[in-house]
């Protein structure tokens, strides 16, 4: 069976980006990010593969967007029912990892949310998280941390 599993890093008014970039650089999330999606196909919009300051390694990428991309390392999907088509053909455990157009299309495809809620906010952003109805999932908290002031924890939501 697949499992579709969104990742993403939100603050508190679910922030996610700015200007094409994240909002906040936390090693040890990025280091957690790594943990769990190394060995695993990562699906990302266009704009999150651009943003993205150097390759992932130990990861297949997939990306979608309504263009070509010159890149044999990548599997790339021009449109989303062939890709989720794809994603349930494979029996994998599959990580959405942004960005905000990408969340939204799987919101309702993917049964667990893998969040890291970051206790700040950025007025500035540019890109969100979408809504969800947190009654529909168990929250569990994973683990709490702290890094440069900046209080955050792992959180997985998995739908009832
Ligand atoms: N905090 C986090 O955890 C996190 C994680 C990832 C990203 N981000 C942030 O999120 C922001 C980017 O989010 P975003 O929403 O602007 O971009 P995105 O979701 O990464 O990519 C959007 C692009 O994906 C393609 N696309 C989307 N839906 C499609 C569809 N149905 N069919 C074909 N192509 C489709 C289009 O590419 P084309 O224009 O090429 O057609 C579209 O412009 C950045 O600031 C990034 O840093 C944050």
């Amino acid at each position: 069976m697949t499992n579709i599993i969104i990742i993403s890093a939100v603050g508190l008014n679910n922030e996610i980006g700015v200007n094409n970039k994240l909002i906040w650089t936390i090693k040890k999330d990025l280091n957690f990010f790594k943990r769990v999606t190394i060995n695993h196909k990562i699906v990302m919009g266009h704009n999150t593969f651009m943003s993205l300051p150097k390759v992932l390694e130990g990861r297949s990428y997939i990306i979608l967007t309504h263009h070509n991309i010159d890149n044999e390392k990548v599997l790339v999907f021009n449109n989303y029912e062939e890709l989720i088509c794809y994603l349930n053909s494979i029996n994998e455990d599959i990580f959405i990892i942004g960005g905000e157009s990408l969340y939204r299309l799987f919101l309702n495809e993917a049964k667990f949310l893998l969040l890291t809620e970051i206790n700040k906010s950025f007025p500035h952003a540019d890109t969100y998280f979408p809504y969800f109805d947190k009654n529909n999932y168990i929250r569990e908290v994973i683990k709490k941390d702290r890094e440069n002031d900046i209080d955050f924890c792992h959180v997985l939501y998995r739908k009832k």
